[in-house]
């Protein structure tokens, strides 16, 4: 058999995750896919532009990015994006699609900046793209300190979440009385596990059948400007929520002038993949790096190797982004960096942008190949509670949920069966 099954996997996976952002929350499954995270001005969007060849991603200071934006690269021969909240309009001019998604997250987010766990979907159809889906997600903010360790605030806090992110988990909210009550750290946090409040009766029932308390530290206080108190650790978890599924590979991306052993996407991929599983590190601005420095034992994967190793790239400066520089242009640059320098010569068939996106568009691939088998039994599961949600409303009224539920169950279906398709197509397939 041929490669053709398993071209179809990825193009697959994009029409569960629209299905499942239409269907909401609850129906949320942990889909396979391509997490980008780094710290602010890491160059995460500038990679993902690059891929594309235009621009079309919104920029200036502070955090540009605040609503993770699930890009979905589909190779057609004809160019144009579009979005899952207007389907069906197709936008030609990509300056229009940065006006959209500065728009939409506008929409959500109201005017003062804050930040939003849905989504935009976004497809671009283009000549220059492989077919590869990654996760666009706010970029963290680095908290400035006393003497403590620089992230205290971010690692207290993930500790205490991975308890209480477990519905199994009773939350007990110590907060003095002497205090005020509106700010407490304790009702803060259950608050933001459990916004509405509704697990408590079931958590308390949980943890009455099998008692166990945890005792954590307490949380510190993030001193503030004039952002959301909690911006940081907001974005920390919007970015974990992603991370922390088994099933997302996570594009790590440190820019080459800063140091490694701090970097942000390095840290927060080790917080929820130790092993280096299945995390891709990608190395950004190593033109920036100072004269007589290089990034070689990084690249070769000897420094702080990840079992996906790293990819180097070279994209465009934000005097190339002010003076229009031709992103094809930008790539023939990239190209000839590598070619030229003594330190990346060599290796220069494994670096830059169109090698990474070949790698992704490859890993991708075939991890979705190899959590195909537990992704179907997930998906006959939540088949079969969508049926008995059909039959409950069935004799109810013509025009309710279930006519749409029942769509979109059909549409599961089908997909269920491309699946198959897709595998039994792909299974002697030569596979790298
Ligand atoms: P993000 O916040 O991680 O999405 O970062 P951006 O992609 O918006 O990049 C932040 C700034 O760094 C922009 O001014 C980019 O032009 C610049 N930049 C990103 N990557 C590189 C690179 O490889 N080399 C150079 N010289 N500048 C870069
Ligand atoms: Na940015
Ligand atoms: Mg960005």
């Amino acid at each position: 058999a041929g490669n053709t099954g398993m071209e179809q996997l990825i193009p697959i996976v994009n029409k569960l995750q629209d299905a499942f952002t239409q269907l909401g929350v609850h129906m949320q499954l942990d889909l396979p896919q391509i997490a980008v995270v780094g710290g602010q001005s890491a160059g995460k969007s500038s990679v993902l532009e690059n891929f594309v060849g235009r621009d079309f991603l919104p920029r200036g200071s502070g955090i540009v990015t605040r609503r993770p934006l699930i890009l979905q690269l589909i190779n057609n021969n004809y160019e144009y994006g579009e979005f899952l909240h207007c389907k069906g309009k197709k936008f030609t001019d990509f300056d229009e699609i940065r006006k959209e998604i500065e728009a939409d997250t506008d929409r959500l987010t109201g005017t003062n900046k804050g930040i939003s766990p849905l989504p935009i979907n976004l497809r671009v159809y283009s000549p220059n793209v492989l077919n590869l889906t990654l996760i666009d997600l706010p970029g963290m903010t680095r908290v400035p300190v006393g003497d403590q360790p620089v992230d205290i605030e971010a690692q207290i806090k993930d500790m205490i979440l991975q308890f209480v992110l477990r519905e199994t988990c009773l939350i007990l909210a110590v907060t003095p009385a002497n205090s005020d009550l509106a700010t407490s750290d304790a009702l803060q946090l259950s608050k933001q596990v459990d916004p509405e409040g509704k697990f408590i009766a079931a958590r308390v029932a949980c943890c009455i059948l099998n008692l166990t308390l945890v005792d954590l530290p307490g949380m510190t206080k993030v001193p503030v400007g004039d952002q959301p108190p909690d911006i940081e650790s907001q974005i920390r978890n919007m970015v974990l929520t992603y991370i922390q599924k088994e099933n997302t590979l996570i594009l790590a991306v440190t820019p080459a002038n800063a140091d490694l052993a701090t970097s942000d996407a390095l840290k927060i991929a080790k917080d929820v993949d130790a092993g280096g599983v299945r995390t891709i590190g990608v190395i950004t601005k190593l033109d920036l790096m100072d004269e007589g420095t290089d990034a070689r034992e990084i690249l070769e994967n000897k420094l702080l190797p990840l079992r996906r190793g790293y990819v180097g790239v070279v994209n465009r400066s934000q005097k190339d982004i002010d003076g229009k520089k031709d992103i094809k242009a930008a790539l023939q640059a990239e190209r000839t960096f590598f070619l030229s320098h003594p330190s990346y010569r060599h290796l220069a068939d494994r670096l830059g942008t169109s090698y990474l996106q070949r790698v992704l568009n490859q890993q991708l691939t075939n991890h979705i190949r190899d959590t195909l088998p537990s992704l179907r039994d997930k998906l006959m599961k939540q088949m079969l509670s969508l049926e008995k949600e059909v039959e409950q409303f069935k004799n109810f009224r013509p025009d309710d949920p279930a006519i749409k539920t029942k769509a979109m169950m059909t549409m599961v279906q089908q997909l269920q069966t491309n699946f198959v398709r897709a595998i039994e197509g792909s299974g002697s397939a030569n596979i790298n």
